[in-house]
Formats: C-alpha cells, sequence, structure tokens
C-alpha cells in the first residue's frame, strides 16, 4: 500500500529504509522524498515508520535530542 502517493513510496520502502539504518522521520524523508511534496501523507509515515521501528527492536530517537559529532 502506497503511504506516500506524491512519491510513490510503499509500506516496503520504508521496512527497507529502516532496515538500512534510517531512524528518524527526517532521515526517512531525505531518503524517499515522502512528505516533501504535498505533505498529506506526515502522519500516517510517522506512523508506519513508528511501527517499523519497534518491529525492529530499535528505539526511535528524538529529532531535537539526535546527537551530531563535531570535528
Ligand atoms: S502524499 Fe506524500 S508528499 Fe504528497
Amino acid at each position: 500500500m502506497y503511504i506516500c502517493i506524491c512519491k510513490a513510496v510503499n509500506e516496503s520502502a520504508i521496512r527497507q529504509a529502516v532496515d538500512d539504518g534510517v531512524q528518524t522521520y527526517r532521515d526517512l524523508s531525505m531518503r524517499t522524498g515522502c512528505g516533501t511534496q504535498c505533505g498529506s501523507c506526515v502522519k500516517m509515515t510517522r506512523q508506519v515508520l513508528s511501527q517499523a521501528l519497534e518491529e525492529a527492536g530499535i528505539p526511535e530517537v528524538s529529532e531535537k535530542l539526535r546527537l551530531v559529532s563535531c570535528g
């Protein structure tokens, strides 16, 4: 089932992205383009991402608390 119609992103692509290391909505959006056009899919995409992370046993990372290496 397509989650983001504008960018043709389906549930499988989101689960694959999680398998490949995606942990945040921002990363998912940058990788797949989902949510970058009309934006109507953002809520559903976040839900599917959250579920995929939970099923993979990966704790959800807050976008605001994400650590960035400096140097
Ligand atoms: S449905 Fe995802 S950006 Fe439009």
